[in-house]
C-alpha cells in the first residue's frame, strides 16, 4: 500500500494520545532531566527480541542517553548464547529457563524489554510493574480474554506507580499513520464508514519436532503454529491492522461474526485463514482478512472509507476538502525505534505512557475474531471484557504459561477446530 508522505529529518517531538504534537518547550526541558544512563534488560531473546534490544539502544543514542544491558533472558539456552555473540554479558547476567524472568526482575535494570511468544506476556507483565520497571510489552500481550483483562488490570498498577509501559504496535509511532490520523480527527475524509484491514502472507516459519523432544520444549520452538502459544495469526500478526482501524475509529469493535479454515498448513493446530465482519456499532463495519498461505497474493495494510473521502492507514488520502495539520515531526523515520524513544521519554519527563488497557482492547478484539470463526459464534467485546455470565468471558486454553515452568504440557492434537463443534 501506498506511502506518499514523505518522513522529515529529526526534531524533537513525541507522539501522545494518538497525536503528535510539535516540540513544545516543556518537552524539551523535560529531555533536560533524562538520565546520563540507563540500564535494560530482555527476556526472550528470538528475532524480535534482539530487534527491541538494539532499537532501545538506538533510541538511547538519539536521547544521548548511554544504555547498559545487565540481563539478558530466555527458556533456551541456545537462544542466549546466540545474541550474547554481541552483548558478551558475563555468565552470571544471563538467565535461562521458565524462571529467568524472576531473575531478571531482582536486577536494577530500569527498563524490561518482553518479547517471548504472547502467552507468557501477562505474567511477565504483572512480574515487571511488581517490581517496579518501564515495560516494553510486544504485541500481542495475551492469547485469551483472561490474560488480556490482566494486562489492563497490571497497566492500572504500573500507572499508580508511574510506570511507562510502551506496546509494540509501531504505526502508532510511525509519521504518516500519525499523520493521517490527524487528518482524519480534522475531518478530511468525514467519519470513517467502513473499510478493510489486511494480513494475507505466508507461514512465517514451522519448525518440526526433533527426535526425544518433551511435548513442551517442541511446542515452544515451534509457537507460531500453536494457538495456546501465539493466540493464532490473526492474534499474533494480524492485530497490527485491527489496531490501526480501532485507533482511527477511537474505538472497539463491537462484536465479530467470522469465518476461517485450513487448507495448508500441516504444523500445530491453527488456522491458515480468516475473515471476519467487525462491526463497530453506528452502522460501521470493518471488513478484517488475514491469510497465512505461501505462493499467494499477500497485502498488508488497511484501507477506510469516510462520508467525504477515503484513506489508507499510513498511505495516500483520497478527499476534496482542504484538510490541513501540522507536520509530523518525529526523532526518527522508523517507528521501532521511534516507539523506545517515546517510552524512554516518557519514562523521565512526568507523564509516562501508558498502553496497556489500548493493547489489551485490540487485542481482545483479535480474540474476539478468532473465538467467532473458531466456533462459529457471534462474538461480542462486552461478552470478553465485562460480561462474567458470557462463557466465553473466562476462556483460557487448557494449557497455559504456567504449564511450561511446570513441565505439564501434553501436546494437543496437530488439527484446527472445527465450527459449529469447537
Ligand atoms: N512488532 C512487530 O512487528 C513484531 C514482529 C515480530 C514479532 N513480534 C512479536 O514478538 C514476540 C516474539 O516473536 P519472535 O519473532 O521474536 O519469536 P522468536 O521465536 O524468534 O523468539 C521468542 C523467544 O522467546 C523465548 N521464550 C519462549 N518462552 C519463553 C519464556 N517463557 N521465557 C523466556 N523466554 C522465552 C524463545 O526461546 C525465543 O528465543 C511475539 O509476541 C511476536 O508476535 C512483533
Amino acid at each position: 500500500m501506498e506511502h506518499p508522505i514523505q518522513r522529515r529529518d529529526f526534531v524533537t517531538t513525541m507522539a501522545l494520545g494518538g497525536l503528535a504534537l510539535a516540540a513544545a518547550p516543556s518537552i524539551l526541558s523535560a529531555q533536560g532531566a533524562m538520565p546520563a544512563k540507563v540500564k535494560v534488560a530482555l527476556i526472550g531473546c528470538g528475532g524480535r527480541g534482539t530487534g527491541a534490544l538494539s532499537q532501545f539502544i538506538a533510541a538511547c543514542k538519539i536521547l544521548g542517553i548511554e544504555p547498559e544491558v545487565v540481563a539478558l533472558a530466555d527458556a533456551f539456552d541456545d537462544r542466549l548464547q546466540k545474541i550474547n555473540q554481541t552483548y558478551k554479558l558475563p555468565a552470571t547476567k544471563l538467565f535461562v529457563g521458565y524462571d529467568a524472568y524472576q531473575k531478571v526482575m531482582a536486577t536494577d535494570c530500569a527498563f524490561v524489554l518482553m518479547a517471548t511468544p504472547p502467552a507468557f506476556r501477562p505474567v511477565h507483565f504483572a512480574a515487571a510493574v511488581e517490581a517496579g520497571k518501564h515495560c516494553f510489552v510486544e504485541k500481542p500481550v495475551a492469547v485469551d480474554p483472561v490474560g488480556a483483562r490482566a494486562i489492563i488490570a497490571t497497566g492500572e498498577k504500573a500507572k499508580a506507580k508511574g510506570l511507562a509501559v510502551v506496546a509494540g504496535t509501531q504505526r502508532r509511532h510511525d509519521a504518516s499513520y500519525l499523520k493521517n490520523k490527524a487528518l482524519i480527527e480534522a475531518g478530511a475524509i468525514g467519519a470513517i464508514r467502513g473499510g478493510v484491514v489486511q494480513w494475507n502472507g505466508t507461514v512465517p516459519w514451522v519448525r518440526r519436532r526433533v527426535a526425544g523432544e518433551s511435548d513442551g520444549v517442541y511446542m515452544n520452538r515451534n509457537w507460531v503454529n500453536f494457538a495456546e502459544l501465539s493466540g493464532d495469526h490473526i492474534v499474533e500478526q494480524h492485530i497490527h491492522n485491527v489496531d490501526v482501524a480501532i485507533w482511527f475509529l477511537g474505538r472497539p469493535p463491537v462484536s465479530a461474526l467470522g469465518f476461517g479454515g485450513r487448507a495448508r498448513r500441516d504444523s500445530g493446530n491453527m488456522f491458515d485463514f480468516f475473515s471476519v465482519d467487525y462491526d463497530f456499532g453506528d452502522a460501521v463495519h470493518i471488513h478484517s482478512q488475514c491469510r497465512q498461505i505461501t505462493d499467494t497474493a499477500s497485502r498488508v495494510g488497511e484501507f477506510f472509507t469516510g462520508a467525504e473521502g477515503s484513506c489508507y492507514g499510513g498511505g495516500k488520502v483520497f478527499t476534496k476538502k482542504d484538510v490541513q495539520v501540522p507536520d509530523i515531526k518525529l526523532d526518527t523515520g522508523d517507528a521501532m525505534v521511534q516507539e523506545h524513544v517515546d517510552l524512554i521519554r516518557s519514562a523521565f519527563n512526568g507523564k509516562p505512557l501508558n498502553d496497556a488497557r489500548q493493547i489489551a482492547e485490540t487485542n481482545l478484539a483479535v480474540i474476539m475474531g478468532r473465538m467467532s470463526a473458531y466456533t462459529g459464534e457471534l462474538v461480542r467485546f462486552a461478552d470478553l471484557l465485562t460480561n462474567d455470565k458470557s462463557p466465553h468471558y473466562n476462556f483460557k486454553f487448557a494449557i497455559g504459561p504456567k504449564d511450561f515452568e511446570t513441565g505439564n504440557v501434553k501436546l494437543p492434537a496437530e488439527v484446527p477446530p472445527i465450527p459449529g463443534k469447537a
